[in-house]
């Protein structure tokens, strides 16, 4: 059942699982199943199947029994090696022979087409002609076999953790988002590969699976360092972000180039910041269905020059990834929807566009061009070695304001394991919105809508940035109050002023310590 793979992701242990089951009388897992007759049928006895672990047999998740045949062979694996999450693979299902056809479902008069070869319809997989439990045959339940194994794999985890499962599987049907991540499959080190990427991550998006993402630097064939550095600067910013690669391939561990170790420690730190608004994505996708990645049309549908566009990405309605998915490349060609957008590197005013405009951005080896849209508050922790560690850093706000200074942002917490038991979990959810005043002073107001975690929790927002301010000239001196009472406004306070002039002022409010599960007003003056 299991495979001897194990990925420390940051402190979270994933396991590889096979679906076929080792066919060997020493292996209890094996003569368990054999005692249930759990087993996927053919001709009246157990198919036989070959995969990594040799001859198996698979199990049959529409048997009545399955489900819990799997859930304690899962419960007795953790008691020897805990494992936190599962991944389940090869669950199509595939199979290393090309079972011989038995009858009609084995030789429909028709070729499928996914592999772009018309291949028979047994071809590496278990036959059309197999039987489920209940006389349902594989030619009518191919599809459904991945969905079904999450949904096992999830309850098994679930029941035995107590915590929230992370499952991640390879085979998916509509409905499979509830129990499971996904990746999009073996693909290859190529140009090709990591230009789909991202129409398939939006594909999957929309399909209802929010946690999505390609394995980067490329499964299959010989990755290269600049392949490798550009696929980190996109691959970071996929909901779901591994880098993975097939056995015989050489390595392509991020640290084993200079150049994409500087790559990944930009991108993956801005992924570390945004992990508040990206657990966030993750609330609003389980609550409205919306994705995490989203094409441009779905946030701007009267837009139609973003119809098209498959080469670029928004997180949530807020940041637009832009990557380079071309060898040689030094800039990038993007297209910017109507309204602002800033560098989320610089804070610059990158670009204000009434209608949606077509930009070459500079893109050198070691540039990811993400922006945020004018009216967008985003909330940031710090970047940190894990994912854990990040999470227990101060927030900070950082205001993208429209043209006419407003702007609004979500910010969802709890303890990111608990699963939800009847809705009695521990969750916060704060709402930021930022409106400026006709002499120039920015309010900055949050309304907490539910409160149950971080009451209990000093969880503070040390640092409030200001993007996109109009100002006639630099300010003198920025005065700050919180809840009417006068702060430090100091620069040792960390509070500051840049780019003067024009549109694209940033006001650096530091020192504060706003509690985020306290409503506060937050006002920034300046005097000229
Ligand atoms: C199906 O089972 C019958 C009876 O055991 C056997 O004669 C036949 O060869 C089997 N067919 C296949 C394709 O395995
Ligand atoms: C089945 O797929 C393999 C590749 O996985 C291919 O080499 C083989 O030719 C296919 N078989 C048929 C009969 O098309
Ligand atoms: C990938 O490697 C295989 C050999 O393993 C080769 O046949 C194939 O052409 C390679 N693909 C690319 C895109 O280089
Ligand atoms: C990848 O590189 C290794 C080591 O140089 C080589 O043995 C292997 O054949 C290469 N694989 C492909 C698909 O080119």
């Amino acid at each position: 059942m299991v495979a001897p793979l194990l990925i420390y992701l940051m402190g979270f242990d994933l396991m590889m699982m096979m679906t076929g089951i080792r066919i060997d009388a020493t292996y209890g897992t094996f003569v368990r199943g054999m005692q249930q007759d759990i087993f996927l049928k053919r001709n009246g006895t157990n198919f036989l199947g070959n995969v990594w672990p040799g001859d198996v047999y698979f199990p049959d998740f529409m048997h009545p029994s399955a489900a819990e045949f799997w859930a304690r062979e899962i419960s007795l694996f953790r008691r020897t090696i805990p494992v936190d999450g599962l991944w389940i693979d090869m669950n199509e299902i595939s199979n290393f022979y090309d079972p011989e056809p038995m009858n009609a479902l084995d030789d429909p008069p028709y070729r499928i087409n996914n592999h772009g070869d018309h291949r028979p319809i047994n071809n590496k997989t278990v036959p059309a002609s197999a039987v489920h439990y209940g006389g349902v045959t594989e030619y009518d339940a191919h599809n459904l076999f991945g969905l079904l194994e999450a949904r096992a794999t999830h309850r098994a985890l679930l029941r035995d953790t107590g915590r929230r499962p992370f499952v991640l599987s390879r085979s998916t049907f509509v409905g499979s988002g509830r129990y499971t991540a996904h990746w999009t499959g073996d693909n290859a080190a190529t140009w090709g590969d990591l230009r789909y990427s991202i129409n398939t991550m939006l594909s999957f998006g929309l399909f209802g699976m929010p946690m999505i993402g390609a394995d980067i630097c490329g499964f299959n064939n010989n990755t290269t360092e600049e392949l490798c550095g550009r696929w980190i600067q996109l691959g970071a910013f996929y909901p779901f972000s591994r880098d993975h690669s097939a056995i015989f391939t050489v390595r392509r561990e991020l640290y084993l180039w200079p150049s994409v170790a500087a790559s990944a420690r930009k991108a993956l730190g801005l992924r570390y910041q945004l992990l508040p608004y990206f657990y966030t994505l993750m609330y609003e996708a389980h609550t409205t269905g919306a994705p995490i990645a989203r094409p441009l049309f779905f946030s701007y549908p009267q837009d139609v020059a973003t119809y098209g566009v498959d080469r670029q990405f928004l997180l949530g309605r807020g940041v637009l990834v832009s990557p380079v998915l071309e060898p040689g490349a030094t800039t990038v060609d993007a297209y910017f929807p109507a309204g602002r957008w800033f560098s989320l590197y610089d804070y610059s005013l990158a670009v204000a566009t009434k209608t949606g405009q077509r930009v070459t951005l500079p893109a050198p080896a070691d540039t990811v061009n993400v922006h945020v849209a004018g009216g967008t508050v985003l909330p940031l922790q710090q970047s940190a070695l894990t994912t854990s560690r990040a999470r227990r850093t101060a927030f900070h706000l950082l205001v993208a304001l429209t043209e006419d200074g407003t702007a609004s942002g979500d910010l969802f917490l709890d303890d990111g394991e608990s699963p939800e038991m009847g809705g009695r979990s521990d969750w916060s959810l704060v709402k930021f919105s930022c409106a400026t005043g006709s002499d120039g002073a920015i309010k900055v107001r949050s309304e907490v809508v539910h409160n149950s975690y971080a009451q209990s929790r000093t969880l503070v927002i040390s640092k409030v940035v200001l993007m996109g301010h109009r100002s006639p000239a630099a300010p003198k001196k920025l005065t700050v109050h919180v809840n009417g009472a006068e702060v430090d406004s100091s620069a040792e306070a960390g509070t500051r002023y840049q780019n003067a002039g024009g549109l694209g002022g940033v006001a650096h409010v530091g020192g504060l310590s706003l509690v985020v599960g306290e409503e506060f007003e937050l006002n920034v003056a300046m005097s000229y």
